[in-house]
């Protein structure tokens, strides 16, 4: 049997994890997550794969190819969040479940971050639960893949 594909997206300056304001997003870096995604989703049964992008249209992208290819999609838009009909009419496309996930609680912080185009689209959401949030997700995800 082969395992549900999960593809677990991530938009601009999440690639500096870390290093970027670690008050706000924590000391793990993305590559940490990448590789407590990978370890948890071995003990679910999910196969994970964790791909990032700072260009809105590479993201359009990523979330078209995992059409067919991946049973779900785990995807912090980051800034794009709260800009991206386009993100959200690829996700609207995608037949399988969608979590949106935050490293922090933007319902807590500026007022421009309080909307996310995302949410319409989304089964469900996490947010301001650090890079636990995307272990969260992956538990999630299993239910609504299995
Ligand atoms: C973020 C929150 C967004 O408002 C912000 O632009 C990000 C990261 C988060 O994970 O908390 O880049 O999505």
């Amino acid at each position: 049997m082969t395992q549900p594909v999960i593809h677990i997206l991530n938009g601009p300056n999440l690639n500096l994890l870390g290093h970027r304001e670690p008050e706000i997003y924590g000391h793990q870096t993305l590559e940490d997550i990448a590789r407590d995604c990978a370890a948890l989703g071995h003990e679910l049964g999910l196969e994970t794969h964790l791909l990032q992008s700072n260009h809105e249209g590479a993201l359009v992208d990523m979330i078209q190819a995992a059409r067919g290819v991946a049973q779900g999609i785990i995807i912090n838009p980051a800034a794009y969040t709260h800009t991206s009909v386009a993100i959200l009419d690829a996700l609207a496309a995608f037949e399988g479940p969608v979590i949106e996930v935050h490293l922090s609680n933007i319902y807590k912080r500026e007022a421009f971050r309080h909307h996310s185009y995302i949410s319409a689209r989304a089964d469900a959401v996490i947010a301001g639960c650090g890079g636990q949030g995307y272990l969260l997700a992956l538990r999630r995800m299993a239910v609504l893949v299995a």
